[in-house]
């Protein structure tokens, strides 16, 4: 019988991006984990050089470089150094976002336009770069997975997200249109997004305040007792369940799987 290692990923090269904390890095741990070689990148990179350091210091082959996902000459930049320090490149995991609170009436253009430019033109920009090395021919040249973190407020409503959700629910087609593309293309490249509902990070806890400036719970505390209430497995989601998915597409195990949404949300959306 053939052994089954559905979810190692030896052998194999990853970019993380936003990997300084939260689930960027709890991506980069669990990648690495699995035996990728993982590239770390993030704007705060005093951050995310002593993330790196703790997971070398733990046995994990990997390394932190800055990079702003806003920027294409960081995008080209970071794609050659981690072709230089690994040999290759399989999987993009698109992590690095910004949460912007607020309603649709008190956000101003620039608070738009800036969440935008951090979580929608940082996906079009990985996708693009990364596909040119993955793809055939490429300095990579081995295909490979990408994985765009949007969010439950990618698929459906939720007071005092408008911003926020509308450069989701972009990620979310941006994924399927470059899943088909790349398929059509014949680059061997699979696109797949993420959808987690409230996670336990530092984003998480400015969402659970905004809820409160909302009014729809007095305090943070509260706020989190009413989405534990919404989830149907009764606890709030941890960095860790998110990076699990994310491994698994990152992994071979999931060879069949492109242009496809995956919610991590505890069962939040699914009522
Ligand atoms: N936490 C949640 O509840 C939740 C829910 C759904 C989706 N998500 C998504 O998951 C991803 C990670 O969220 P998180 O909760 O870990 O957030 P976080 O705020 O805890 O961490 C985000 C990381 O991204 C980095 N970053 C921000 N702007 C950057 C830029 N321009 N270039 C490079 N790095 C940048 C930050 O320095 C930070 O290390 C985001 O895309 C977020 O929208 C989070």
């Amino acid at each position: 019988m053939e052994a089954l290692q559905a979810f190692s990923l030896a052998g194999k090269v990853a970019l993380v991006t936003g990997a300084a904390s939260g689930i960027g890095l709890e991506c980069a741990r669990v990648l690495g984990a699995a035996g990728a070689r993982v590239m770390m990148g993030d704007v705060d990179h005093s951050g995310c050089a002593a993330a790196a350091a703790a997971l070398r210091a733990a046995g994990l082959d990997v390394q932190a470089r800055v990079q702003d996902v806003t920027a294409e000459g960081d995008w080209q930049a970071s794609i050659e150094a981690t072709l230089a320090a690994f040999g290759g490149l399989d999987v993009l995991v698109n992590n690095a976002g910004i949460y912007q609170g607020g309603t649709l009436e008190s956000n101003t253009l620039e608070e738009v336009r800036r969440v935008h430019r951090v979580n929608v033109d940082s996906v079009f920009l990985g996708m693009k770069f990364a596909a040119q090395a993955m793809k055939p021919g490429g300095a990579a040249g081995r295909g490979g997975s990408i994985v765009n973190l949007s969010s439950v407020a990618g698929l459906i409503g939720v007071p005092g997200h408008t911003a926020y959700g509308s450069t989701k629910g972009a990620v979310r087609l941006y994924s399927r249109h470059a899943a088909v593309e790349f398929g059509a293309l014949g680059y061997g490249i699979r696109v797949n997004s993420v959808h987690p509902g409230l996670i336990q990070t530092a984003m998480g806890e400015k969402v659970f305040e905004d809820f409160v400036a909302l009014g729809l719970a007095p305090t943070p505390d509260e706020a989190k007792t009413v989405v534990l209430g919404m989830t149907a497995v009764g606890r709030l989601g941890t960095a860790r369940d998110v990076a699990n998915m994310v491994l698994f597409l990152a992994s071979d195990a999931s060879g069949y799987a492109t242009g496809a949404e995956f919610v991590v949300d505890g069962g939040m959306s699914a009522r």
